[in-house]
């Protein structure tokens, strides 16, 4: 026979109760969260798609490997297995271990930049642009514009544009230390980058001797992408196309959290020895020691068993097809989203759905919280919240206005995600009834984790 339901390649060992509140609940504990959902308590959430990032289910092989976790201070053997998996993985000689991704962001960056300096990327994540910020550099987006399209269909929809990156590289060359690519493209979509633009923008950076860093929190789901739609690599091995991908770059920050499949953990990994040394100095000021830079030996041992899973095609086939299943669910029905569906998470296109508030009113909360009040599901914002608040103080809209549902690695079924179409579907038939919000209090930078709203 010849299947089309795609299964999960698992079976449950553990399970984990969530919790059903009423509406009046909901209403309640939004109010209390100052309608913002990342204030909300987790456990007044029935399914959690606020994020992707350390929150996945661990394998019984995981769960094991922490038994082997060696927790000796300095020269730990969890550290070497795990630089073993990195270094094989990305070929890179320097692993540097860090709490998260961010903290490998901050430590590069903090090395790397000066004032005025200038860091291109295809999309730079909310962390990555504001540890950018935080040392008066300028965080560029330069991906290709076809990515500003919601609807349009493209293949690699995260890709550089090279044109771009040539100007700013000719015309500033001397103020960029490096260059960045996300794969896959958080912010703009959870969508994949080509092998023939990373090599593109390889050339430039040999061109202008520019470090090639990448930041590859989803390498695995941007390789199964290649895979799937780049001619040539339809027979590769995903670890065959993520080695490749390494191999056109100097250097990436990681965050584990997300496709090292474990809940805590990042790495920094570089070839040069001189930023290495002074990266490794900040570490431990911060982080700690090198041979465990914030981790504890158990989670090096998740990571490094995490990030030969994470590269297994059944588990990339399931991963990448639930996600589409979503997308198609949702799309079929009306709902406007970024297409195609992203690796990670689907991204409602707000702009479209609710044109009725503006950006200023932030229509992406006014949808996340109908969604949160309808049926329990806590999604993100990602727009003028999120990315709309500049340096100087100055408030302008977002590129686009998208609300994210990220899927959690291994950890909700397909009646889960049924279960979250139907409220989607829901929320967006009552779109006319959704008013935009004013924010009463935010802070100066990431204002999106705790800033409080008031409904409009
Ligand atoms: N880069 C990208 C592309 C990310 O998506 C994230 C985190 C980071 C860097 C920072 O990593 O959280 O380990 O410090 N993204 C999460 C998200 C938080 O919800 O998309 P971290």
């Amino acid at each position: 026979m010849n299947f089309r339901t795609i299964i999960e390649p698992f079976r449950i060992k553990s399970v984990e109760a969530v919790k059903f509140t009423t509406r009046d609940e909901r209403v309640a504990a939004l109010a209390a969260a100052r309608y913002n959902v990342f204030r909300l308590h987790g456990e007044d959430v029935l399914i959690d798609l606020l994020t992707d990032s350390g929150t996945g289910a661990m394998s019984a092989a995981q769960w094991g490997a922490l038994m082997q976790g060696d927790e000796t201070y300095a020269g730990s053997r969890s550290f070497y297995r795990f630089e073993r998996v990195v270094r094989d993985l990305t070929g890179f000689t320097h692993v540097i271990p860090t709490h998260q991704g961010r903290a490998a962001e901050r430590i590069l960056f903090h090395t790397t930049l000066a004032p005025g300096h200038i860091v291109p990327n295809n999309t730079h994540f909310d962390t990555t642009r504001a540890n950018i910020e935080v040392e008066e550099a300028d965080a560029r987006d330069l991906v290709i514009p076809e990515a500003h399209q919601p609807a349009l269909i493209h293949p690699f929809k995260g890709n550089m544009d090279v044109g771009a990156l040539a100007a700013l590289l000719d015309r500033d060359g001397d103020r960029v230390p490096l260059v960045m690519v996300t794969v896959t493209n958080n912010s703009g979509g959870g969508q994949p980058v080509s092998l023939a633009n990373l090599r593109a923008v390889r050339t430039l950076c040999d061109r202008y001797r520019k470090p090639l860093f990448l930041d590859a929190c989803r390498f695995a789901e941007n390789a199964w992408f290649i895979k799937q739609r780049e001619e040539g690599y339809g027979r590769s091995t995903p670890r065959e196309i993520a080695r490749e991908m390494f191999g056109l770059a100097d250097g990436c920050t990681m965050s584990a959290k997300k496709d090292g499949l474990a809940n805590i953990g990042g790495f920094l990994a570089m070839n040069s020895d001189e930023w290495a040394e002074a990266c490794r100095n900040l570490l431990i000021l911060t982080e700690g020691f090198p041979t465990y830079g914030g981790l504890a030996g158990y989670d090096l041992e998740a990571i490094a068993q995490g990030l030969v899973e994470v590269l297994e095609e059944p588990y990339l086939r399931y991963r990448i097809r639930s996600t589409e299943y979503l997308a198609d669910k949702i799309s079929r029905a009306g709902v406007p989203i970024i297409q195609p569906a992203g690796g990670h998470a689907v991204y409602i296109d707000v702009r479209a759905l609710l044109p009725h508030i503006p950006a200023l009113q932030y229509p992406g909360v006014a949808f996340v919280n109908a969604l949160y009040l309808e049926a329990g599901v806590r999604s993100v914002e990602i727009g003028t919240v999120m990315f709309g608040l500049h340096p100087d103080g100055t408030e302008s809209p977002a590129a686009m206005e998208l609300v994210r549902l990220a899927i959690p690695r291994r950890v909700y079924t397909q009646s889960h995600i049924d279960y979250v179409a139907e409220a989607v579907i829901g929320t967006a038939e009552i779109k006319n009834e959704l008013r935009g919000y004013r924010i009463a209090s935010a802070p100066k930078a990431l204002r999106h984790f705790t800033a409080e709203f008031e409904p409009m």
